[in-house]
């Protein structure tokens, strides 16, 4: 994808905005905004709001919108999400597609296929929220993947394959320079043993930003979903879980309390 560097700026509130924003957050920014220019192409022009500011960390469920959320049935399944909640949910799925036709594990295609989806509910340390979300129905090292991918994007491994992405440099004319944590979150990933479960997305991650790749579907994965993720029978957000609220949740994020 091809960035315009004034529009991207202008969208996060011009160079003194991002003047003040830290390299984490830049990162974030310029994440989501190749995102959400993804899922707009081809849509008819839609102007950015001048209206007060959204927090940027907010999830895409949470900002102001035009219509009123589709009815998730009963039982609701992950294909449900995908479909009413996360839809269209192209980064996503052009990078599980990615990982697919490159004959990578079963398992990393589908972590490809999840591991930004909680941005409609959460984008401030997504990679956390992420992981959580889905721990309780699928491999650990999916979610691990998904919690560590985050502090990986912008660690260079040459062995695996993944450069520094330049877009940074280009975009902020200054190198990334973690926060702390991610610093510290990037050393313990480094070193442990499931350690390309997440670098296996971040790779599959800079596949995944092309307008012009023809449309994936999530029916693509039905049988890759069949066999990776636990369905609660009773439906997600209503089988007690630890998580089970942050489901419900995504199923209604018109509920004042
Ligand atoms: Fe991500
Ligand atoms: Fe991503």
């Amino acid at each position: 994808m091809k960035v315009d560097r004034r529009a991207f700026i202008a969208s996060v509130g011009g160079a003194s905005a991002v003047a003040t924003m830290t390299h984490e957050d830049r990162a974030e920014a310029l994440e989501h905004y190749m995102t959400h220019e993804l899922d707009q192409f081809g849509q008819p022009g839609q102007a950015r709001s001048d209206g007060p500011r959204i927090p940027r960390g907010t999830g895409n469920l949470f900002r102001p919108m035009e219509e009123s959320f589709e009815p998730m049935p009963d039982k609701a399944t992950l294909r449900d999400f995908f479909m009413k909640r996360f839809a269209p949910a192209r980064h996503v799925l052009q990078s599980a597609n990615h990982a697919l036709k490159n004959g990578q594990p079963e398992r990393t295609v589908f972590a490809c296929l999840l591991h930004d989806v909680t941005q409609n509910l959460m984008k401030a340390d997504h990679g956390y929220w992420g992981a959580q979300l889905f721990e309780p129905y699928v491999d650990e090292r999916v979610s691990w993947g998904i919690r560590f991918h985050q502090s990986l994007r912008f660690f260079p491994d040459l062995e695996a394959g993944y450069e520094y992405p330049e877009m940074y440099n280009r975009i902020f004319g200054v190198d990334y320079e973690p926060d702390p944590y991610i610093q510290e979150a990037h050393d313990h990933a480094r070193n442990h043993r499931y350690y390309m479960e997440a670098r296996l997305i971040t790779i599959n991650d800079q596949y995944a930003f092309d307008p012009n790749a023809g449309e994936v579907t999530i029916d693509q994965f039905e049988d890759i979903i069949g066999r990776q993720f636990k369905q609660p029978r009773e439906g997600l957000g209503y089988d007690g879980s630890p998580v089970a609220h942050m489901w419900r949740s995504i199923i209604n994020p018109d509920r004042p309390l």
